[in-house]
């Protein structure tokens, strides 16, 4: 049989529609929202804004937004597009099936698990380093860093990893709330969204007062800016780069913030479980994306008119906590909201692992019903309706990761796999438009073709754009990915 044997549209219907056998359909439009900006915002807004303005984009870093989220908006249309007349679990995975075949969809599917798994896994790291930060570094280090980092304290004493446990207690507490049930975990979701939202808020609102115009002139760093030294003598910021000063550094910081909105895209693996997907989906993937849009502007320009974009530049110094050290340190006054912010960020954190966790068991979920992968990954619990024993593996793959596999690893490793998604995803509305042109769409992507070429091509831009040792790894990736689907998953499936 063809690599490229299609699902058909209406086998992948009636399968959404059986709801007596599958997810409950439990979420409404708001929950739908929340969990679009429960996996939205997170360590892009409040780690990577302050990297892009001090390694890129100075105060312009309101224009990368702006960029970062023109392209992701011509992907959340299509995604819109899709989740609405095709409401199932899989996403991405499931539409590119009968759009483009299975070769394609499994091939898109492995690519998810880069997005979602390792979303997971690198985020719930950064949690951990943050619940030390805050703890004021009381967890120790060997029980907080995989076994493949060291460091000499003062004293000249080796410290070295063995493994992140507080990575694996939010993973673990995460895991059983999932399996609990959809609606608990979207409301623990909503609560977690609410308390992140409103903390960025006061930030926007009381920091608006302590912005210094002179930090914002000029909005773009001039070519002529001179390389910054450490005191060590080595050079930590080089602005030399097409894409490092000007209207190419807005670019540049374009790419490094493209991770903030990673995550709206999550709402779509919901859809089995959405009340009325038809309507819901849209509002879902493209309200949060609006909402965290104008949220992210006012935060960049609140943030680099409050500090100056070149206390960013040293890892060391501003940019690691940037927010706290802002507000900290020009808005005398306010060191209750430093703490707030670090509250806020573990927060955020906690609800882009929940979503991005709850993606990944649903895409699963999918796989498993199609007979790609084995059949434990879509057993539901016969009292929570939820997919338990996926959410188990996942708990020992995304766990194992993040207790011994450094942080910096994955990071990049999820745009891919993300950007990945929003090419065939924009390519698959195309051509689902041109061979099923009948069938009933509730939300029609605006200038289909133009949209959909568009969000491929800029999607693929940036995917040229990532670095080498991602671009090797993810490739890797995808020839196991390729090995498995040859020795398992096409003699599996279900169309087979
Ligand atoms: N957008 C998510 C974050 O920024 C992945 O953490």
């Amino acid at each position: 049989m063809s690599l490229f044997r299609k699902k058909s549209l209406s086998a992948l219907l009636s399968q959404a529609d059986d709801s007596e056998k599958g997810l409950k359909r439990t979420l409404g439009a708001g929950n739908l929202i929340a969990l679009g900006i429960g996996a939205i915002i997170g360590a892009g807004l409040f780690v990577r804004t302050a990297a892009a303005a001090g390694q890129a984009a100075g105060p312009g870093v309101t224009l990368s937004f702006i960029v970062a989220a023109v392209g992701c908006a011509f992907a959340g249309l299509c995604y819109a597009e899709f989740a609405s007349m095709i409401p199932v679990a899989g996403s991405a995975y499931a539409y590119s099936y009968v759009t483009m075949g299975e070769l394609i969809a499994w091939i898109i599917g492995w690519a998810l698990i880069m997005e979602y798994a390792l979303g997971a896994a690198t985020v719930s790291i950064a949690w951990s380093e943050y619940l030390n930060k805050l703890l004021g570094g009381a967890i120790p280090y060997e029980w907080s860093h995989s076994p493949f980092e060291s460091f000499t304290d003062s004293m000249g004493v080796l410290h070295q990893g063995m493994i992140n446990a507080p990575a694996l207690v939010i993973l673990l507490m995460l895991t059983l709330l999932l399996i609990k049930g959809t609606q608990e975990s979207a409301f623990v979701n909503a609560i977690i969204v609410f308390i992140k939202v409103a903390i960025v808020l006061i930030f926007i609102v009381i920091g608006w007062k302590f912005i210094r115009p002179e930090n914002h002139t000029p909005y773009l760093i001039p070519a002529d800016t001179a390389p910054v030294t450490d005191q060590a003598g080595k050079v930590i910021a080089d602005y030399s780069g097409w894409n490092k000063h000007g209207w190419g550094g807005v670019l540049g910081g374009a790419a490094i913030v493209f991770f903030a909105f990673i995550g709206f895209d999550a709402v779509s693996t919901a859809a089995q479980e959405a009340k009325n997907p038809k309507r819901d989906m849209p509002i879902g993937i493209l309200g949060s994306l609006v909402i965290c849009t104008i949220l992210y502007i006012l935060f960049g320009h609140v943030l680099t008119g409050v500090a100056n974009w070149k206390d960013f530049v040293d890892p060391e110094k501003g940019r690691e906590a940037s927010v706290a050290y802002a507000i900290s340190t020009y808005m005398s006054g306010y060191g209750w909201l430093a703490s707030a912010v670090t509250v806020a960020i573990l927060a955020g954190f906690s609800s882009v692992i929940l979503v991005m966790l709850m993606g990944q068991s649903r895409v699963f979920y999918t796989m498993s019903n199609d007979g790609l992968i084995p059949k434990t990954f879509g057993e539901l619990h016969p009292k929570f309706k939820t997919p338990y024993k996926s959410n188990w593996i996942l708990f020992v793959f995304v766990g194992a990761f993040a207790a011994f596999v450094p942080g910096h690893v994955a990071g990049d490793l999820t745009s891919f796999g993300t950007l990945f998604a929003f090419v065939l995803v924009s390519l698959g509305v195309w051509i689902l438009r041109v061979k099923e042109p009948s069938i009933e769409r509730p939300f029609k992507t605006p200038m289909a073709p133009v949209v959909a070429v568009l969000g491929a091509v800029i999607c693929t831009a940036m995917i040229v754009g990532l670095d080498k040792q991602t671009l090797t790894v993810a490739f890797a990736w995808m020839a196991l990915g390729l090995v498995v689907y040859f020795l398992y998953s096409r003699k599996h499936s279900k169309l087979q």
